[in-house]
């Protein structure tokens, strides 16, 4: 499984792709308001520093907006991915750009048949926002199941599901065991992935008992 980040803030994406770990990164208009950047100099920025793909949202919800701004930014760097709102407008663009060969990434997705048609509409990436779900008492995770399950019974639809509104680790292990293609995780959540207190536990009893030795490895 992939790993995107999801947020707007250069220094995390520096950090986190110096792991070489970081396969993509998704950013919307709410990450990029919070960056306080300017989003085409931004997204051009993440370009240089991640090859995979980059999330870059339209702002218009208007057919003929919405298209001459994904096709800008589909200029921007040859990793953008164009992310387009799961509306009818949005799903029109995202026929049009992908048969152009743009990378699209089709978002705020929140039903099995909605994904449907995003992938028939020829969708690289679908995003299912798990946390968004369970925030109003439904089965975020429920939803990538039966999308994953839809997408390998059709093995015509090519559109990878792209786990997104990721709250924890638990939300990253269950999608990787349902087959979703990518996770994007905050910042955070991903570091949360590094780390186990039994981990730290151990570590810092291995480094006491080895300074008792007086060696060192290195000369
Ligand atoms: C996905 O591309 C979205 O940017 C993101 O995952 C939304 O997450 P949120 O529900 O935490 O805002």
């Amino acid at each position: 499984m992939k790993f995107f980040v999801d947020t707007a803030d250069i220094n995390d994406i520096k950090d986190l792709a110096a792991t070489g770990l970081l396969d993509g990164v998704t950013t919307n208009p709410s990450l990029v308001a919070k960056s306080g950047r300017n989003f085409v100099e931004l997204i051009k920025e993440i370009c240089t520093v991640v090859d995979g793909p980059v999330s870059a949202e339209v702002a218009s919800v208007d057919y003929e907006t919405m298209l001459e701004e994904g096709k800008y930014l589909a200029t921007l760097a040859p990793n953008v991915a164009v992310k387009v709102p799961l509306t009818e407008a949005g799903l029109k663009v995202c026929k049009y750009l992908s048969g152009k060969g743009t990378m699209v990434n089709v978002t705020l997705c929140f039903s099995s048949a909605q994904a449907l048609l995003a992938a028939k509409a020829g969708a690289t990436f679908v995003s299912p926002f798990v946390g968004r779900l369970d925030d109003i008492g439904q089965d975020g995770m429920g939803l990538i199941e039966e999308i994953c399950h839809m997408y390998q019974a059709q093995p015509d639809l090519k559109t990878q599901v792209l786990v997104a509104s990721v709250r924890h680790p638990r939300h990253v292990v269950d999608a990787a065991k349902m087959g979703a293609h990518v996770a994007t995780c905050p910042p955070a959540i991903i570091r949360q992935l590094f780390g186990h207190p039994l981990t730290d536990k151990g570590l810092a009893q291995f480094v006491a008992d080895w300074a008792k030795t007086g060696q060192k490895i290195l000369k």
